[in-house]
């Protein structure tokens, strides 16, 4: 699939099943999202891949911060929490590594790996690999981050959900370019 394909037509695919993608489409993918642009070459980003086993760890991550908040949660709600990480075969959980620097704040570097994020869903997509985009308050929860061994000047920027698609992907929406596009100033340019 050629760049402006996947890029016009990428879709979300929540429904997710085995295989998960291959390590040379790991790979592909993953080169994509270090592709992302990147102000002084910070590199601002480390991946974690969670599959097999790892999944019910996180699971089990993610029903801990649920229960740390609120104590009283019933099984059946904690159980549903426990079971989100098994609805794909793979997890890549895309992190930011703020770096000090003088001239790149955090935000620029956030931005960064939101931009390998979607670099990484868009190969997904031109791979044939289903792919859905994730946070929740988990992603921003500290019984989280320090499961997983994230260090204070670290953000999940997202748990990217990856796996063969269950169902045929829906098309992209229209994309009306009026709606987003507005001239500014004074424009001297003859028509
Ligand atoms: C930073 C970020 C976090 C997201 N978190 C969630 C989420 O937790 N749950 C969810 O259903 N969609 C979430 N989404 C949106 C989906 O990934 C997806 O983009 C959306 O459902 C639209 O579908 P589309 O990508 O096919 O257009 C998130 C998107 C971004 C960029």
């Amino acid at each position: 699939m050629d760049a402006l394909t996947a890029l016009h037509h990428r879709v979300s695919c929540a429904l997710l099943t085995e295989p998960g993608p291959s390590q040379a489409q790991l790979e592909t993918m993953l080169k994509a999202a270090a592709r992302a642009p990147d102000h002084a070459n910070l590199r601002p980003w480390r991946f974690l891949l969670v599959e097999g086993h790892a999944r019910q760890q996180m699971g089990e991550l993610m029903a801990k911060a649920v229960l740390a908040d609120k104590p009283e949660t019933e099984p059946a709600a904690l159980d549903k929490v426990r079971r989100k990480p098994l609805r794909a075969p793979t997890i890549v959980i895309a992190v930011a590594q703020m770096k000090e620097h003088p001239k790149v704040p955090e935000i620029e570097q956030i931005i960064s790996v939101g931009a390998a994020a979607n670099n990484l869903i868009i190969a997904a997509f031109a791979l044939g690999v289903g792919a859905y985009w994730r946070t929740g308050s988990a992603a921003y929860h500290p019984v989280v981050k320090e499961g997983l061994g994230l260090s204070d000047n670290e953000i999940i920027i997202g748990f990217i959900y990856l796996g063969t698609p269950q169902v045929k992907r829906k098309p992209a929406p229209e994309v009306c370019i009026q709606d987003i596009i507005e001239p500014w100033g004074e424009n001297d340019i003859a028509s």
